[in-house]
């Protein structure tokens, strides 16, 4: 994993440097493309293009699907550039620095992030483009991906965020159909991207049907377990540590595990997701298909 995500950070470091662009705008891309941050969705799309691969072909698909996979985190961190608004969580720090607002001011993060996602789609070409990759299953992949972040993914689960804002405050605890409403925001807002970043990568790296279903289901059992240790975090951990600011969805009344059930339930069901995760794979047997379970178990107790 660690050699997958030096490969992500080598590529994102200067993968902005050539394109003809306002300087003003690159400098606040790569503001927050890069300040660190775990890249886990372009490791994920890497790691499931190796486990679908056959092994003479691993390190050349991986090769060539790193733009792909730098595509996956251009997207998320527009997604965070975002998110931090004023008119969306407000939230003024973001991976240990003043969030990209802040830093430069509301216009311009807004157009950054705007610049990261559309950039994002002309980088995913380029598997297919320049670096070989079978032009039909690069098209398969950035399907998947641009599904992923729109109105029926990310984007629409962001905006039930947004209109559920208010009700972690006043929310009866336990109550069975917000349980559901915020089931569904979050297998979008935060699970769409997860499922996109692996099955893209089973699609990158030639999977069969079998595959690809093992690999869908994996990322929506970790991508519910990611959000709801999101949410335990936020009111557990520290700003420093977080690199976000700490209690921000209780401030804000958002609609979170921790707010509806409690701390204890929340991570119950946290491990119950990771487990459903681990037990997708089950038919894989790969050394990547070891370190993608052994990522849903880690993901469990991570810190930030
Ligand atoms: C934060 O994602 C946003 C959520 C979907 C919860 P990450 O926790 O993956 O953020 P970085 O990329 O490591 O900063
Ligand atoms: C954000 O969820 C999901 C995104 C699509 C960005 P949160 O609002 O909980 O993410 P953080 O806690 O700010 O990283
Ligand atoms: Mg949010
Ligand atoms: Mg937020
Ligand atoms: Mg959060």
């Amino acid at each position: 994993m660690d050699t997958l995500r030096k490969l992500v950070e080598s590529f994102l470091a200067d993968c902005l440097h050539d394109l003809d662009m306002p300087e003003r705008l690159r400098e606040a891309m790569n503001y927050s493309l890069l300040a660190g941050g775990k890249r886990l969705r372009p490791v994920l799309c890497l790691l499931c293009a190796r486990a679908a691969a056959p092994e003479a072909k691993k390190e050349e698909v991986t090769r060539q699907a790193l733009p792909f996979a730098a595509g996956l985190e251009m997207i998320h961190t527009y997604s965070l550039v975002h998110d931090d608004l004023p008119a969306m969580d407000d939230d003024d720090l973001r991976r240990g620095r003043p969030s990209c607002h802040k830093a430069f001011d509301e216009a311009t993060a807004i157009l950054a992030g705007d610049a990261l996602l559309t950039d994002a789609f002309a980088f995913m070409t380029r598997a297919g483009l320049k670096n070989g990759l079978a032009p039909e299953l690069v098209l398969q992949a950035i399907a998947v991906v641009a599904e992923a972040a729109g109105g029926r993914g990310m984007v629409g689960g962001q905006v039930l965020d947004m209109v559920c804002t208010g009700l972690g405050k006043t929310a009866v605890k336990g109550d069975p159909a917000m349980i559901k409403r915020l089931r569904e925001m979050q297998a979008l807002k935060t699970g769409a991207l997860f499922r996109a970043a692996c099955v893209s990568g089973g699609i990158l790296g030639g999977g069969d049907a079998e595959t690809l279903t093992a690999l869908k289901l994996y990322a929506e059992g970790l991508g519910a377990a990611f959000q709801i240790v999101d949410d335990i975090l936020d009111e557990t951990q520290d700003s420093a540590t977080l690199g976000k600011p700490a209690g921000s969805d209780a401030e804000e009344g958002k609609l979170t595990w921790p707010a509806l059930t409690s701390l204890d339930y929340s991570r119950k069901l946290a491990e119950a997701e990771a487990d459903k995760a681990i037990t997708a794979l089950a038919g894989l047997s790969s050394p990547e298909a070891e370190t993608l379970r052994a990522l849903a178990q880690k993901l469990l107790t991570r810190v930030c």
